[in-house]
């Protein structure tokens, strides 16, 4: 049973606030991302499409939406009062398209308006293209990511820690093995009872180990994994 189908609705409150719709882009979505992408800032839409972009041409807005939602996978977040007069924004746009001749691995990409950014909606986009990804049988995703992007990198990074980066003109090639998120959650913290940090704290509580010692040793690991090849 697939959670990411067609009428999948989820409801979220961003940090300010905002009250946001996630679902599945479909044809019928072309204006609100073509008005999704005029309101883009030119810093924005050139960390997204990694080359300064003006407009979107008709055929790219038909690309981008008539997808089949298992080898091109689109999910789109829009405020849910919209404009204050019944028409439609949107917020954000995350997608993966599985690479041919690659089964299990697609490129992935991730756009936030402006407006919205900063606030969790891009995290929570990422989280869910995961396990719909994960639901089609992807283990892999492939994002270009700008060098100077700090945001999206650190976001892969937390989510995906064992993820390789190779860098080249500027433009990190990040491939992370897909973290095991569920559908629902709503982050991506391990959950208290598998954190070594929760389990350092229990011990100690339990006057299992030492303190000094467990700290040592639990930043001692925790350096140890860290695979700082960005
Ligand atoms: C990159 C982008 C998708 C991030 O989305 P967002 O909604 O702004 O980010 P969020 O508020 O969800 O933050 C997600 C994570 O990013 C990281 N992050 C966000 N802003 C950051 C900053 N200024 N510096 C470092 N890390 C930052 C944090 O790890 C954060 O997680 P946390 O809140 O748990 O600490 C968004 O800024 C965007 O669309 N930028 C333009 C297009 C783009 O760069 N797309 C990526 C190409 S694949």
């Amino acid at each position: 049973m697939r959670h990411f189908t067609a009428d999948y609705v989820e409801r979220a409150t961003l940090r300010d606030g905002t009250p946001v719709v996630l679902r599945l882009v479909c044809p019928e979505d072309k204006p609100i991302l073509a008005a999704g992408f005029a309101r883009l800032s030119p810093q924005a839409r050139y960390a997204r499409f990694l080359a300064p972009k003006s407009e979107l041409k008709a055929e790219e807005l038909a690309y981008l939406t008539e997808v089949d939602q298992e080898h091109h996978f689109a999910l789109g977040a829009v405020r849910e009062d919209g404009d204050g007069k019944g028409n439609p924004i949107g917020l954000g746009i995350a997608r993966f398209i599985r690479l041919p001749g690659e089964h299990a691995t697609a490129e992935a990409a991730v756009a936030i308006a402006d407006e919205a950014q900063g606030k969790g909606l891009g995290k929570l986009m990422f989280l869910r293209l995961c396990a719909a990804a994960a639901e089609r049988g992807i283990e892999r995703f492939r994002c270009e990511v700008l060098g100077s992007n700090t945001s999206m990198a650190t976001l892969i990074q937390k989510l995906s820690p064992e993820r390789s980066v190779h860098v080249g003109g500027g433009v990190m090639s990040i491939e992370m093995p897909l973290p095991n998120v569920t559908p629902t959650r709503p982050h991506e913290e391990p959950a208290p009872e598998d954190g070594g940090m929760y389990a350092l704290f229990r011990a100690a509580a339990e006057n299992l180990v030492e303190w000094t010692h467990a700290v040592t040793r639990f930043w001692g690991r925790h350096e140890d994994s860290v695979d700082d090849d960005a």
